[in-house]
């Protein structure tokens, strides 16, 4: 895609799934990848190999680069910490993708309070702290950039039992719409995706039980869940420069999810 060779590219929670992917793309198209990781050096390592053996893969010589950055995002100094590590190593970050998340399964009216700062923390404090350190830089050095938040279906379907994660979800997708007008003018978009069921760690409680799968994706128009390729392509899209025009929008990737699958045969007069 248009736009991104040489780009630098700073992706959270890039150990596994979505963000792995996302990483192993951005690769291939070009841009030096910056993996940030909070626990699993092991896997933040995985995300090195297959991102070069993808870039690396039809030319000689690979000019891609990558870096490893481990850091919790929902602490500013570690936050602050990842940002310098890329400005030192790459001189310019041009590519913010805020992949990091996590949930909590739990009834709305027993969650703790920590539970709750705990998710909320990660996926909206943190996602918030990359946004303002990564705009700060694109205003010091003038330059045009892309933040592409990874949101949900659940940024507009309700989600019971995981109440902090819709409401994360949900303040996500406000963010990235203020954050695209306040800063358009500067020509710092600012995009998101939405992604339905897809095939990874987060989901392992379903993914490995054919019953459970079944039911998942009984409830999917398409009929199955997403592969983290789907969602990575996507982010690539909106990175890139065929994407030039588009910002404030959340696009879900989702199998028809957001479609009120219920309505697919009538039910009412
Ligand atoms: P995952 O569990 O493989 O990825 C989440 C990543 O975030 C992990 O690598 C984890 O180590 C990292 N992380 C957690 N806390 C962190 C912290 N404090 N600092 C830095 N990194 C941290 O799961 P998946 O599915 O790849 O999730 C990626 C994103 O996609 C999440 O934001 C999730 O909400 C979103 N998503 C996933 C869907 C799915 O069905 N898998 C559906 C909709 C959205």
């Amino acid at each position: 895609m248009n736009g991104l060779t040489d780009k630098t590219a700073l992706i959270t929670g890039a150990s596994s799934g979505i963000g792995q992917a996302i990483a192993v793309r951005l690769a291939q198209e070009g841009c030096n990848v910056v993996i940030n990781y909070r626990s699993s050096p092991e896997g933040a390592e995985d995300t090195v190999q297959k991102a070069m053996e993808k870039a690396c893969a039809d030319v000689e010589q690979c000019g891609v680069q990558s870096l490893l950055v481990q850091g919790d995002v929902s602490k500013e100094e570690d936050v602050l910490k990842m940002v310098e590590a890329t400005l030192t190593r790459f001189g310019h970050l041009d590519i913010l993708v805020n992949n990091a998340g996590v949930q909590a399964d739990c009834p709305s009216h027993e969650i703790s309070a920590d539970d709750f700062d705990w998710v909320m923390g990660v996926n909206l404090r943190g996602a918030y702290l990359c946004a303002r350190e990564t705009i700060k830089h694109l205003l010091a050095e003038d330059r045009p950039g892309t933040i592409i938040n990874i949101s949900s279906v659940h940024e507009v379907i309700p989600r019971p039992n995981y109440l902090s994660y819709s409401i994360s979800k949900g303040g996500m997708a406000n963010m990235t719409k203020t954050l695209a007008l306040e800063y358009a003018a500067q020509n710092i978009r600012v995009n998101g995706i939405g992604p339905g069921a897809t095939v990874t760690p987060i989901n392992q409680d379903w993914i490995d039980n054919p019953e459970k799968r079944e039911v998942v994706e009984s409830h999917i128009p398409m009929g199955r869940a997403g592969t983290t390729e789907e969602m990575a392509a996507a982010v690539a899209f909106l990175a890139s420069d065929e994407a030039a025009y588009i910002t404030g929008q959340t696009l879900f990737i989702d199998g028809g999810l957001t479609l009120y699958a219920d309505f697919r045969e009538a039910w009412s007069a």
